[in-house]
């Protein structure tokens, strides 16, 4: 159903779409879109300096969300997983994390990732799927999460 292929330099008007579909809907028409390409071009920016890999997931030849991640040694960053809305609730993060579950179990290392702490039904899915908190001390705004085989 899904498929993974690195983002290209044309996918940049569907980052802008996400961006406003899951952080800028509220504003108006061109005030959204405007602070929604900026956001991209930090972002990818931000993705590029860490030397992250960026991918879309497509549905046919749509794309519907963007999966960055990063090797660290034996671990895993997951830098960014966003879903196009109408798209959510189909297992597709699911999908995208149990398969980089099974990439760590077979290297050994850790899966990292950070959270929003207000950010409950993403929480609640990673911690369905194994994930944990990591120092987390109760009072930052992201907490961070790690899934490893043997835990
Ligand atoms: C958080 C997010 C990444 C989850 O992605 P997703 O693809 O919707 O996640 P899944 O579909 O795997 O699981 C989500 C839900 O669908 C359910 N589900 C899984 N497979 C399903 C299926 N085949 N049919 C129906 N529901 C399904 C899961 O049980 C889960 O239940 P919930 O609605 O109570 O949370 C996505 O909602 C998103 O992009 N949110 C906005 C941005 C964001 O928060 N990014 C994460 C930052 S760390």
């Amino acid at each position: 159903m899904w498929t993974r292929r690195a983002l290209v330099a044309a996918d940049r008007g569907f980052l802008v779409a996400l961006e406003v579909a899951l952080r800028w809907a509220a504003l108006p028409p061109g005030l959204r879109e405007m602070l929604a390409d900026q956001q991209v071009t930090a972002r990818l920016a931000g993705w590029d300096g860490r030397g992250a890999a960026a991918e879309v997931v497509c549905v046919g030849d749509a794309p519907v969300a963007v999966y960055v991640s990063r090797d660290d040694g034996d671990d895993r960053d997951l830098v960014q997983l966003d879903v196009l809305p109408a798209h959510q609730s189909r297992g597709l993060c699911t999908w995208l994390l149990r398969g980089e579950q099974r990439l760590v179990a077979a290297r050994g290392g850790a899966a990292r990732l950070r959270v929003a702490r207000d950010n409950d039904r993403a929480r609640a899915l990673y911690t369905r799927l194994g994930w944990v908190p990591v120092d987390d001390d109760g009072t930052s705004l992201y907490v961070a999460m790690c899934w490893r085989s043997d835990p």
